[in-house]
C-alpha cells in the first residue's frame, strides 16, 4: 500500500508528480491511499517515498480539469482524479463521454472550483491597515472560501493590484503580497479589521447601480450568495433596496421621460449615418456610445454595453450583441454565453483579461415574452449602424488580430455574409486590412441540442482559440 500525502500548498504539482510516478510504476488506485493537509504541522508536509519517474503520456484536456479541480474541498479529490486517469490510460476516449459518471462528477466539481474562484474574485474586500505615511499603501482582507482557491487565484490579485501591499487572510491558507513579492502562509482565524471609508463608496456605488424595476431577489443570491454578505459592506443595505423597490419603480414609471415618435429615430439614424466615423477621445468612447441614437434599438434596452479591455490590447474580441445579462450589468460576454467562452478560453490559454471584449451591435435587442426578454438577432441595418462603434474600437485598440465569433460578428467586420460553419478556422480581411480569424459563438455551442455535435464544436471552437493564442504567441501566421 502506498500512502501519499499532499500538501496544502503547491497541491496540484505535488499531485501531478505523484500521479505521474504510480501511473508509471503500474499502482493500481486500490493500493494508494491518498490524504490533504489535515493539521497545521502537514501545511508544508514532504512527500512520502515515490516510484521513480517514468513517461506516461496524459491527454491535455485531462490536464486542463484536473489543475482546477485538484482545489476541491472534497477529501477524495486525489484519490478521484487517480482513479479517472487510471482508467484513462486503457480509454482514451473517456475525456469525450458524457455519460461517464466520475467524469460528470470531476468536471462538477472543476465547475465549483472555477464558480469559487470567481466569487473570490468578486468579494474580496479589502481594508486599509497601512500607516497613512507609509511608502506603500497596505490592505487586508477576509475571506472565507468554499474550496482551496486562494493559491490558483492569487496571480489575479497580484496582477490587479500590483501596486500595494496586501493580505488576503482565510481559514484555509493566506495570500501575504509585500514589496511586489507573493507568499502564503497558514490559514487563521477571523482577525479584528479596521472599517475603511473605501465601505462607503461601495455602499453607495451599489445603491446606484441598483435597479429597483430589475429586482429579481433568486438571481441576486446566486450571483451574490448569503454566506458572502457578512464579509461585503454592501451587503448592509440589500434589505432596504429589496423593501423600497416596489414604490421606487412605481416613482419612476410615473416620472419617465416622453419618447420621441418611432419616425424621430428613424430620421435621427439616417442623419447619423450621413457622418463617415467617430473620432472623439478614447476615454470619451463609453459616453458617445451611452448617447447613441444611430437605430432604434437604444429605446427597449437598459443601456449600450461598450466594449472592455485594455487599449492597446494585441487581441480583440467580437461577439454578436449583448445578452440579457450584459444588459442588466453593461459590460459584455458576462451572461450564460460569456461564461462559456471563458471556461474554454481558459482551456485554450487565452487570457480574457489581456484581450479587448467587444460586441458588433452594442444594444440588447429583444422581445418581451412574460417576464423574459427573448434575444432577437440584429437585422443587416442595426449591424450597419452599429459598426460606427465597431470601427472606433478598431481604430482604438489596432488590434494584431481580431477574433470574429459567430455570423453577426463576421459580417459586421468583413462584409461578407455567408455561412459562419464553412468560415470558421478561417483567416479573411477585416474592411481596414485586419487579419480576423472567424469561428462559431458561444452561445451556438449552448444551443446545440446534441451532444455529440455539441461536443465536435466546442473541440473547434477550442481549436480555434488555440490558433488565436497561436499567432498572438508568433507560432502561426495570422
Ligand atoms: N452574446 C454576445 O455575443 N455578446 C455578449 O456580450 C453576450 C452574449
Amino acid at each position: 500500500m502506498h500512502s501519499v500525502q499532499i500538501p496544502a500548498l503547491g497541491t496540484w504539482n505535488a499531485w501531478r508528480d505523484a500521479a505521474r510516478r504510480l501511473l508509471a510504476a503500474g499502482v493500481p488506485p486500490e493500493e494508494i491511499l491518498w490524504s490533504g493537509a489535515g493539521a497545521e504541522r502537514d501545511l508544508f508536509g514532504a512527500q512520502t517515498a515515490m516510484p521513480a519517474r517514468g513517461a506516461i503520456t496524459v491527454p491535455r484536456s485531462f490536464v486542463e480539469m484536473a489543475q482546477v479541480a485538484v482545489w476541491h474541498s472534497d477529501p477524495e479529490r486525489f484519490a478521484r482524479l487517480y482513479a479517472f486517469l487510471w482508467r484513462l490510460q486503457r480509454a482514451p476516449h473517456l475525456m469525450r463521454d458524457r455519460g461517464d459518471v466520475d467524469l460528470a462528477r470531476l468536471r462538477a466539481m472543476e465547475k465549483n472550483v472555477r464558480r469559487c474562484q470567481h466569487k473570490m474574485k468578486a468579494f474580496v474586500r479589502f481594508r486599509e491597515i497601512g500607516a497613512p505615511d507609509a511608502p506603500r499603501r497596505s490592505f487586508a482582507a477576509w475571506f472565507e472560501p468554499t474550496h482551496h482557491t486562494v493559491e490558483p487565484t492569487a496571480d489575479f490579485f497580484v496582477r490587479r493590484f500590483g501596486d500595494m501591499d496586501w493580505r488576503i487572510l482565510t481559514p484555509d491558507v493566506s495570500a501575504v503580497f509585500e514589496g511586489g513579492k507573493l507568499r502564503f502562509e497558514e490559514g487563521q482565524p477571523r482577525p479584528d479589521l479596521p472599517e475603511d471609508a473605501s465601505e462607503a463608496l461601495w455602499v453607495t456605488y451599489f445603491r446606484n447601480i441598483f435597479n429597483p424595476a430589475r429586482l429579481k431577489v433568486q438571481a441576486m443570491q446566486s450571483e451574490m450568495p448569503r454566506k458572502y454578505w457578512k464579509n461585503l459592506p454592501e451587503a448592509a443595505a440589500i434589505p432596504d433596496l429589496v423593501a423600497s423597490a416596489p414604490a421606487r419603480a412605481r416613482a419612476m414609471a410615473e416620472a419617465a421621460p416622453t419618447l420621441p415618435p418611432a419616425r424621430m429615430a428613424s430620421a435621427q439614424a439616417q442623419l447619423a449615418g450621413c457622418i463617415s466615423a467617430w473620432d472623439g477621445p478614447a476615454e470619451g468612447l463609453p459616453a458617445a456610445l451611452a448617447a447613441c441614437r444611430r437605430c432604434p434599438l437604444y429605446r427597449d434596452a437598459t443601456q449600450a454595453v461598450p466594449g472592455e479591455g485594455p487599449l492597446d490590447a494585441p487581441l480583440m474580441i467580437v461577439g454578436e450583441q449583448p445578452g440579457d445579462m450584459e444588459d442588466l450589468t453593461g459590460r459584455p460576454l458576462v451572461g450564460p454565453a460569456g461564461q462559456m467562452f471563458d471556461r474554454i478560453a481558459a482551456e485554450a490559454g487565452l487570457e480574457r483579461e489581456k484581450a479587448y471584449v467587444t460586441n458588433a451591435v452594442k444594444h440588447f435587442k429583444f422581445t418581451p415574452r412574460g417576464k423574459r426578454r427573448i434575444h432577437q438577432r440584429p437585422d443587416a441595418g442595426e449591424v450597419e449602424q452599429c459598426r460606427w462603434w465597431l470601427d472606433a474600437e478598431l481604430a482604438l485598440v489596432k488590434p494584431k488580430l481580431v477574433l470574429a465569433m459567430g455570423a453577426t460578428a463576421a459580417q459586421a467586420l468583413t462584409g461578407r455574409r455567408e455561412g459562419i460553419l464553412a468560415r470558421r478556422g478561417g483567416i479573411e480581411k477585416t474592411r481596414g486590412g485586419q487579419s480576423a480569424l472567424i469561428t462559431l459563438h458561444p452561445s451556438y455551442l449552448l444551443r446545440l441540442p446534441d451532444a455529440e455535435a455539441r461536443a465536435q464544436a466546442t473541440e473547434q471552437f477550442r481549436a480555434d482559440l488555440r490558433r488565436a493564442v497561436d499567432i498572438l504567441e508568433g507560432r502561426a501566421a495570422a
